[in-house]
């Protein structure tokens, strides 16, 4: 970021300092990217101060923040999602187990950064899963193992209207073949296909506008990017989860397909109306591929020297920085997901050959990815590639 434009850090994260920041440099529109400044109300102060910004209220921040308060949201409107309950403390989670059968959904009501979800096959497991929850808070929630094939729904919102971006699918899990511990995401790929057309509509009319209906009926208009979870189920989507933000990886290989349109639609979004606005779509597939710190996601290592990224770009990727520090001019991990390597190609195999090749130049300490991003949908669309080839 700091190739681009000049980066300033607040006196401290309040929306305060935020609001300060954004007085003293004259920022006219702003846009929050993590979850954790729209919680403590960035945009309220932004919108009492008469600012321009992108992203919900506090209160409807709570749609990532509480599962519970998610879940009755779904409840009350209507929107499809896994059988669940709720409870208060872990004797009471632990009486729940009967009613679910295996594998069963352990999730934590609060912001855990994707670690607050734990999927238990037997009741040892769900016991150990419950213990670990419990140190996150007492609110834990049980739920129904859903199958199907996930994929990531964001849209862009200004209260009343949805402008969706496409469709991509996250790699939640740390080892490859979605096996190991899940984290904030380990890459993912946006490719068109991830949803048909008609999944698309069926996602909209069932998921997003009854949210953003209902969020305005609660008094909680939802402005900003809306992030459904979803399970592609045999009986239709399903929500898994809300956040209120884009997501992380997708975001990188949105944002690597979008030709044009994004200011403006932002732009349009913080002044309540998004008639009008749309996305200029590249069609080529995009891959973005985690590199993340040794430990992570449980103690991620930090301060070791990373090799490559210039190398890795003269390929034709982006490299995004996420857990990087500069000491000096070395550059250093700093976080547990370090890079996201991004690159894309005509077809999704050739995404996902650049970006690899990409990767392969990079190098630090105790370094983790996995090397099947994408692999899912070269499988599920090799058919149709080989046809049309
Ligand atoms: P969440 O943070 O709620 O999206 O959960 C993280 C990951 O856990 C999801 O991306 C899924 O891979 C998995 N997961 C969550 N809920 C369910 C469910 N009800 N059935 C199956 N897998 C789930
Ligand atoms: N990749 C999922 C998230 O951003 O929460």
């Amino acid at each position: 970021m700091q190739t681009l434009g000049p980066c300033v850090l607040p006196q401290a994260a309040t929306p305060e300092a935020y609001l300060a920041v954004a007085a003293a440099y004259e920022v006219d529109l702003t846009v929050v990217g993590p979850e954790a400044p729209l919680v403590s109300g960035v945009s309220d102060a932004f919108l009492s101060a008469g600012k321009k910004i992108v992203g919900p209220s506090q209160a409807a921040a709570q749609l990532e923040a509480s599962k519970h308060f998610a879940k009755q949201v779904m409840i009350d409107a209507g929107i499809p999602t896994a059988r669940y309950r709720a409870t208060t403390s872990i004797e009471e989670a632990r009486a729940a187990l009967t009613h679910f059968e295996y594998p069963l959904v352990l999730k934590a009501d609060g912001l855990a950064a994707g670690k607050g979800v734990i999927i238990v096959h037997t009741r040892a497991e769900a016991e150990q899963a419950l213990n670990a929850l419990g140190s996150l808070g007492p609110k834990i929630l049980l739920e129904e193992f859903l199958v199907g094939e996930e994929a990531s729904f964001i849209a862009l919102c200004d209260g009343h209207r949805a402008l969706p971006l496409e469709a991509s699918q996250d790699h939640k899990t740390i080892f490859d073949g979605d096996t190991g511990p899940n984290t904030g995401g380990m890459g993912a790929y946006c490719d068109g296909r991830v949803l048909a057309p008609e999944q698309t509509r069926q996602v909209l009319a069932a998921v997003i506008q009854p949210t953003l209906d209902h969020m305005r009926r609660l008094g909680s208009p939802f402005t900003g990017f809306l992030y459904a979870g979803l399970m592609m189920t045999a009986s239709g989507p399903k929500v898994l989860e809300f956040n209120v933000r884009l997501g992380d990886p997708e975001t990188q290989s949105l944002l690597h397909r979008i030709r044009g349109g994004f200011a403006e639609s932002l732009r349009a979004a913080a002044h309540g109306d998004l008639r009008g606005a749309a996305f200029d779509w590249n069609p080529n597939p995009s891959v973005c591929v985690v590199m993340a710190a040794a430990g992570y996601p449980d103690k991620p290592r930090t301060g070791d020297t990373i090799h490559g990224i210039a190398a890795a770009e003269q390929t034709g990727a982006v490299v995004f920085q996420a857990g990087t520090r500069l000491n000096g001019n070395t550059l250093q991990t700093a976080g547990g997901r370090v890079l996201g390597v991004t690159a894309s190609g005509e077809t999704l195999q050739a995404a996902i050959r650049n970006v690899y090749a990409a990767v392969g130049e990079i190098e630090f300490h105790g370094m983790q990815f996995r090397n099947d991003i994408g692999a899912k949908g070269l499988k599920r669309w090799s058919r149709i590639d080989t046809v049309g080839t």
